[in-house]
Order: C-alpha cells, then sequence, then structure tokens
C-alpha cells in the first residue's frame, strides 16, 4: 500500500486544519496523483478538490504535492512519492483555504484583470480581423500557452510577503503577452502601470516560478524582459 497524508479543511466543523493519513492501493504508483484523489473521494464524497479537464489544460487542479506545486492531472504518482513511498497532498500556498484542497483565487484573479489581458486598438479595422504576420504571430509563444493554475504565484516568495502590492509571476507573464502582441496599442500604458516600487520589482529573481510551471513557461524570464522594456523606454 502507498501511504497518503491529505490536508482536511471543512471551516464549519473543523476548529483547525489537520491531516488525515490513508491507504491506497500499490497499483496507483502508476497512477496520476489526480485519480488517487478520485479514488479517496469515493470512499469519503466529502473530500473536495477542484478539477474538470484531467488534460493539463483547464489549469483548475493546481496543489501542492510533497513540496512542490503542480496539477494533479499530470503529475505521475511513481514521480513525486518520498522515501517512505508517501504523497503529501497540501492546498496551494499562500492563498485561503475555502475547504480542503480548494482554494481562494479571488485576489489571484484580480490581478490578472489588473494588467488587462485584453487588446487595446481603437484603430478601424477592414472589415475583418486584425492580421499577424508568421514572425509577429511568433512574440506570443512561451506566452500565449499560460492556463493561469496560479502554480508560479502561489510559489513565489515576493507574492506571500506582498500579495496586494505584487503582481505576481502569473500576472505579469501575460502583462507580457500583450506588451508583445503587435495588435496592441497601449505598451506605454501597460509599461507606465508597472512602473511603482510593488508591481513589478518586488520580483527577486528567485526563479520557483520557472520551477513549478507545468507548461514548462518561464516567468522569471518575462519580468526581466518587461524591467529591460521599462528601461529602454525612459532612455
Ligand atoms: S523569480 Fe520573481 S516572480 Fe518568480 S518566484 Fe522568484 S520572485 Fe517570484
Ligand atoms: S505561468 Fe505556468 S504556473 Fe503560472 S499560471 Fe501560467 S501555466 Fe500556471
Ligand atoms: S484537471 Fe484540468 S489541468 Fe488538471
Amino acid at each position: 500500500m502507498l501511504q497518503v497524508e491529505l490536508y482536511r479543511y471543512n471551516p464549519e466543523q473543523d476548529a483547525a486544519p489537520h491531516i488525515r493519513t490513508l491507504s491506497v492501493p500499490e497499483d496507483f504508483r502508476r497512477a496520476m496523483v489526480l485519480e488517487v484523489l478520485e479514488y479517496l473521494k469515493r470512499e469519503d464524497p466529502t473530500l473536495s478538490f477542484r478539477r474538470s479537464c484531467r488534460e493539463g489544460v483547464c489549469g483548475s487542479d493546481g496543489m501542492n504535492i510533497n513540496g512542490r506545486n503542480c496539477l494533479a492531472c499530470v503529475t505521475r504518482v511513481s514521480d513525486v512519492l518520498d522515501r517512505r513511498d508517501c504523497l503529501k497532498i497540501r492546498p496551494l500556498t499562500g492563498m485561503p483555504v475555502i475547504r480542503d484542497l480548494v482554494v481562494d483565487q479571488s485576489l489571484f484573479f484580480e490581478q490578472y484583470e489588473r494588467v488587462r489581458p485584453w487588446l487595446v486598438n481603437d484603430e478601424p479595422t477592414a472589415g475583418r480581423e486584425r492580421l499577424q504576420s508568421p514572425q509577429e504571430r511568433e512574440q506570443l509563444d512561451e506566452l500565449y500557452e499560460c492556463i493561469l493554475c496560479g502554480c508560479c504565484t502561489s510559489a513565489c516568495p515576493s507574492w506571500w510577503w506582498n500579495p496586494e502590492k505584487y503582481l505576481g509571476p502569473a500576472a505579469l507573464l501575460q502583462a507580457r503577452r500583450f506588451l508583445v502582441d503587435s495588435r496592441d496599442r497601449a505598451g506605454s500604458e501597460r509599461l507606465a502601470a508597472l512602473e511603482d516600487p510593488f508591481s513589478l520589482f518586488r520580483c527577486r529573481s528567485i526563479g520557483n516560478c520557472a520551477d513549478v510551471c507545468p507548461k514548462g513557461l518561464n516567468p522569471m524570464r518575462e519580468i526581466g524582459r518587461i524591467r529591460r522594456d521599462l528601461l529602454d523606454e525612459g532612455t
């Protein structure tokens, strides 16, 4: 049997969060962590967690597994078991827990909205979509793939310390995605909105964000590129 140490917290019943130690059959070694959770939920339907696509696309099952943020649906049990053959499953760090593995992501999505994640362009169109050259489209690679799972922001120490003021790696990656879009006309405004001491500059280049991103993206690098753009803008 494999051991699972599972974070449980129902604020309507529990005085405090607690860890439940459970067992699952050895066969789950080859399964994904999400399958372990589905199995445990069949045993105890009160267990709460988010999931939808089961394919690493929707971004809803970000959680902390053996100390590392990841998506449960694409994380194989055998890859993350510790030396005691134990899975430690916790909610994403740094976000308030609503119940069990479900965290409140309101602030995370407010920060996403703050970078205006849409095209700003009042120029009239010729009655069809705004076109890009293949080279212009390539500029969006390693940016548009973000699924807003929150794994990076939840792993960022700078965000833990200043969650209300520092936008965090996910929102800043999205800021960069619109800064480089050839169809957008708000580049200067977008940069000016990031120029205060906190929104962007609290990144300390620790790199946790790039380390945990399940899509292989690198928010730290993109934050550095925004800083460079700000410097270029000032010269
Ligand atoms: S590199 Fe910056 S954004 Fe990424 S985890 Fe570190 S402080 Fe946070
Ligand atoms: S950058 Fe990666 S870790 Fe961060 S929200 Fe997007 S997909 Fe998730
Ligand atoms: S269930 Fe959609 S990303 Fe895991």
